[in-house]
């Protein structure tokens, strides 16, 4: 099945940060999903070069518009490889193939009478290179850009949108996917229950050059918008080339709230005009603030990238992103999250995971996946992982399907924990003593490979570099290019008799003092083997450091039944975990639920009252005068995100 996937082309006014990046990342990690699952994709992205803001700030560079455009359209396109963002087409709308196919379109669009001349007056935001409604304005001001708009009156030509609402009205209600998550369906429906005025489609010359000239008027150049939205079309070769006909028709467009307006009113109502088929989805997502304000460059506070790839890995940094924000919603970018989920759920949760199973089947069984013991001698704990690892890949298509990223990021970290525990259960060093046991460990052993390799198939799309040295390690290298998501269903993909590699560190953690600019050859090595104790009572700092302390927020808690002593919460540290703690007599369930507690965060799992609790919630025992004990929970003071560290 074709997919054509595209992100917004750019301004070339700012260098690219983490919010030009999400979009990217997004759109490649969805790019490289559906072709996991046998789409034929074609991934496009781009850079916006005209209009009014890339002419002003050309002249504020002191340089030509060709030149500055030149310079940072090469900025965003040098950018991608280092985020592993590998798109098929990068378009560039001064590209002569997108200015000859505008000035076709606007041709054809006039000549039918759906472009007319009038004078207009109304409030312009230069930052959004549009008229803005009084409605969308707060405090008189453009809400992004945090600046009144100019009030302008000018003749101009006009593109007869409003004849397209009825269509389009109809055609969002008709299809419930053509704009998610719905909040932003809804917000698309609700402005179009006022009339739509008409767009204004050009610009005099007298007031901007920088734009492409209209065919049927010398004296005026394109909006913008209107010569921007149209790349979609250049891009495979609108009218003429095969890969128009083979990708238009599967057109799904990823943006931020930010240009919503353009993408779901202008862009189907212009291609209505066309008599082309409006695009299939249009996927819509919130903004990262920094300290609650849009991370952007005219605010002035933005996170570069690849600063970011230097410190952590350019995984980290994928991962992070579509693991931190709801598609939908805004996020907010912290050092100390990303800090939090590098050292975590990677370092620890995934990287420890890879390095000790492989080890062991180093260790164990000389390197090689063993064949597994006849079905019938399965214990529930492998059948337990064979349905486990099942269910997750069919929750991960889904939630990919939908966008849903950071859900289905957390279905795989379920089934990780849940091997981490299986080691514990299963505890094959023990199993490795005794002869008897032999079967068993390699059941086991085997059981480890083959859940990893499902893990590394899954985590292909979002973090490519990491799963191929996984894949490389367990012996699969060659079968992980070609491999696609139903390889992810069967059990028993891994040949037995496969030689596994070692599978060394995947995540090296990253101490808080390198955050701030350390460059990647300076990082920390892994942790040193802890020193013996060299006095009595006391413990070294290297032995203090194998205690994992970590702030974690409890988002449920009930009690235990049959318990009087004990609360099963469930808190994310930064991923979600069950602990079952005794402190049933000094908390009621709602007093805790929000409260950001000290956990011990790799203390072995125990099961209590049937419950699996992964972890302990810290508290300080006070004796009471009757001879009893209070306990009170650490909380940590002021804000620090789920999953910090505590040390
Ligand atoms: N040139 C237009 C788009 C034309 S598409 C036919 C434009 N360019 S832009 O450079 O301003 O890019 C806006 C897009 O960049 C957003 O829609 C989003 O994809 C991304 N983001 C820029 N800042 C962002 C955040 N702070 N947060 C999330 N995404 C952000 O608009």
């Amino acid at each position: 099945m074709p997919t054509y996937v595209t992100t917004p082309i750019y301004y070339v006014n700012a260098m690219p940060h983490l919010g030009h990046a999400y979009t990217t990342i997004v759109a490649d990690v969805y790019s490289r999903f559906r072709r996991f699952c046998g789409d034929d994709v074609r991934f496009q992205t781009g850079t916006d070069e005209h209009g009014e803001k890339i002419a002003e700030a050309a002249a504020k560079a002191g340089e030509t518009p060709r030149a500055y455009v030149d310079r940072i359209a090469a900025a965003f396109r040098e950018t991608w490889p280092h985020l592993s963002i590998e798109p098929d087409y990068i378009i560039r709308t001064t590209d002569v193939d997108h200015v000859k196919t505008v000035q076709d379109i606007l041709q054809r669009v006039y000549d039918q009478d759906d472009i007319y001349f009038s004078e207009y007056s109304g409030l312009y935001c230069k930052g959004c290179e549009r008229f803005l409604t009084e409605k969308e304005l707060v405090e008189g001001k453009c809400p992004d850009h945090q600046v009144e708009p100019k009030s302008i009156t000018e003749q101009n030509y006009f593109f007869r949108m409003s004849k397209y609402q009825e269509w389009l009205i109809d055609h969002i209600k008709a299809n419930p996917d053509f704009i998610t998550p719905e909040r932003y369906r809804n917000e698309v429906l609700s402005f179009l229950s006022e009339p739509l005025e008409d767009l204004c489609i050009s610009r005099p010359t007298s007031r901007l050059t920088w734009g492409i000239p209209l065919p049927f008027d010398a004296n005026f150049v394109t909006y913008v918008w209107f010569d921007a939205l149209i790349n979609y079309l250049t891009g495979i070769g609108y009218p003429d080339d095969p890969n128009f006909s083979l990708y238009w028709g599967a057109a799904e467009h990823v943006i931020a709230k930010d240009i919503l307006k353009p993408h779901a009113i202008y862009w189907p109502t212009m291609l209505r005009a066309m008599d082309l088929e409006p695009f299939q989805r249009l996927h819509v997502h919130g903004y990262w603030n920094v300290d609650a304000t849009k991370m952007s460059k005219s605010l002035g506070n933005v996170v570069r990238p690849k600063e970011l790839v230097e410190i952590y890995g350019v995984d980290t940094v994928r991962y992070f992103v579509l693991r931190e924000m709801s598609f939908g919603l805004d996020a907010s970018f912290s050092g100390d999250a990303i800090l939090a989920r590098h050292n975590a759920d990677l370092a620890n949760d995934l990287g420890n995971l890879f390095s000790r199973s492989l080890a062991m089947i180093d260790k164990y069984v000389e390197g090689q996946v063993p064949a597994r013991e006849k079905a019938s001698l399965l214990t529930p704990d492998d059948r337990e992982l064979m349905s486990a690892v099942s269910a997750m890949v069919a929750e991960y298509r889904e939630y990919m399907e939908a966008f849903a990223f950071h859900k289905a990021l957390q279905a795989v970290w379920e089934v990780i924990g849940l091997l981490n525990r299986y080691i514990v259960a299963n505890a094959p060093w023990e199993l490795a003593k005794h002869p008897r046991q032999t079967e068993r460990l390699r059941t086991v052993l085997a059981f480890l490979a083959e859940a990893l390799w499902k893990i590394t198939l899954v985590l292909g799309p979002i973090m490519p570099e990491t799963a191929a040295k996984m894949a490389a390690a367990l012996g699969m290298g060659d079968r992980f290019a070609s491999a696609v998501i139903d390889d992810a269903v069967i059990w028993g993909h891994i040949p037995a008799g496969t030689v596994v590699g070692k599978g060394g560190q995947l995540f090296p953690r990253v101490e808080k003092k390198e955050e701030a600019a350390a460059p990647a050859a300076s990082r920390p090595k892994a942790k040193k083997e802890a020193t013996p104790v060299q006095e009595e009572g006391l413990i070294s700092f290297d032995q203090f450091k194998t205690m994992e302390l970590r702030v974690a927020e409890i988002v449920a808690a009930e009690k235990v039944a049959k318990s009087d002593r004990l609360l099963k919460l469930t808190v994310k540290a930064p991923e979600e975990r069950t602990i079952v703690a005794g402190i049933a007599q000094h908390y009621s369930p709602e007093a805790l639920i929000g409260q950001k507690v000290v956990i011990v965060a790799n203390l072995k799992p125990a099961k209590l009252m049937g419950i699996p609790s992964q972890g302990m919630v810290l508290a300080a025992k006070e004796q009471q005068a009757d001879g009893t004990e209070r306990l009170v929970v650490t909380t940590v003071a002021g804000p620090v995100a789920a999953g910090s560290r505590v040390a």
